[in-house]
């Protein structure tokens, strides 16, 4: 069974959920749907700006699972920063998503050009004040985009998620983190598409095929994908393996029944490239 992380509001969270991030609302609805009724699911990561928050709605609804047994994550987009905006935006996702609260909420970029974090952050303290998200936090936080909330909002972010994957293990902003009672939650757990997704097909992902990955999995009988998730889980991370297929979406979370030794800690550690695939926060306005 997928352990709970307790986030520092007392909130109990799934170490692991279905991320659904370039999947178009049908086949996020079908996804979500799958990952609750038959893979054993509880937690849905998705966002406004992936466009498919109706179908991921649709999808826990034809689940048949209680929505008080899912925890459902979604995310404030860039262009709606600033107090008033973000209440909007928040409305306008829980109407996407037939339902009257979230489990958390997260701004997705800090956006540093734009200024409004922390009025940002201080909307978020509202919603959470009024009991619409259980959780509030970020998204591609660095320490110092953290320490302005810390400074001058009154509720510490629960979580930061993040890009995290073997090629990149972000030491220092986990250390950080941990430091100020803030979960870690790793974005492209696996290292991202197979183009990176971000357009540019010169950043395939080697870490799906990675030998050292194949030579651990083989060891255990599970694929590079699962060593990968089993090591964000032993990490303390919490993590969101996005998948639109159905044996993944089972692959991905049967990583229960196998423990990763020293050595292949160490060996998984060499992976690190120190390469994103995703925007440097500090540079996507
Ligand atoms: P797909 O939805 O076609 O399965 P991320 O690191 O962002 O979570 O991305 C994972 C990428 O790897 C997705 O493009 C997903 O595509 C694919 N993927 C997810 N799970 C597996 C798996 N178990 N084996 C191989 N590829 C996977």
């Amino acid at each position: 069974d997928v352990p709970d992380i307790t986030l520092n509001n007392g909130v109990k969270m799934p170490q692991l959920g279905l991320g659904v991030w370039q999947a178009p609302v049908d086949e996020a609805e079908a996804a979500v749907r799958f990952a609750l009724a038959d893979a054993g699911y509880r937690h849905i990561d998705t966002a406004r700006i992936y466009g498919n928050e109706e179908g991921v709605g649709r999808g826990i609804k034809n689940s048949s699972v209680p929505r008080e047994d899912i925890f459902l994550t979604t995310k404030l987009w860039n262009a709606d920063q600033g107090y008033d905006a973000t209440l909007r935006a928040f409305d306008a996702s829980l109407k996407r998503l037939g339902t009257d609260y979230v489990d958390l909420y997260l701004i997705h970029w800090p956006v540093p050009s734009a200024g409004k974090l922390v009025d940002t952050w201080k909307a978020l303290e509202h919603i959470a004040g009024e009991g619409r998200a259980k959780a509030i936090g970020v998204c591609n936080n660095k320490p110092h985009h953290l320490q302005q909330i810390l400074d001058e909002g009154s509720i510490v972010p629960a979580v930061n998620q993040i890009e995290l994957h073997p090629h990149f293990p972000q030491y220092l902003t986990r250390a950080f983190d941990t430091s100020r009672g803030i979960a870690t939650e790793s974005w492209s757990p696996l290292g991202g598409t197979s183009n990176s997704g971000w357009g540019d097909s010169s950043k395939p992902n080697t870490l799906l095929t990675a030998p050292e990955l194949q030579r651990i999995g083989a060891k255990y009988g599970k694929s590079p994908a699962q060593v990968m998730i089993r090591w964000h889980i032993e990490n303390g991370l919490i993590v969101i393996p996005k998948s639109v297929h159905e044996a993944r979406i089972r692959q991905n979370i049967d990583v229960f029944d196998f423990q990763l030794t020293g050595e292949d800690f160490e060996a998984i550690a060499a992976l690190d490239t120190g390469q994103r695939v995703g925007a440097d926060p500090d540079e996507l306005a």
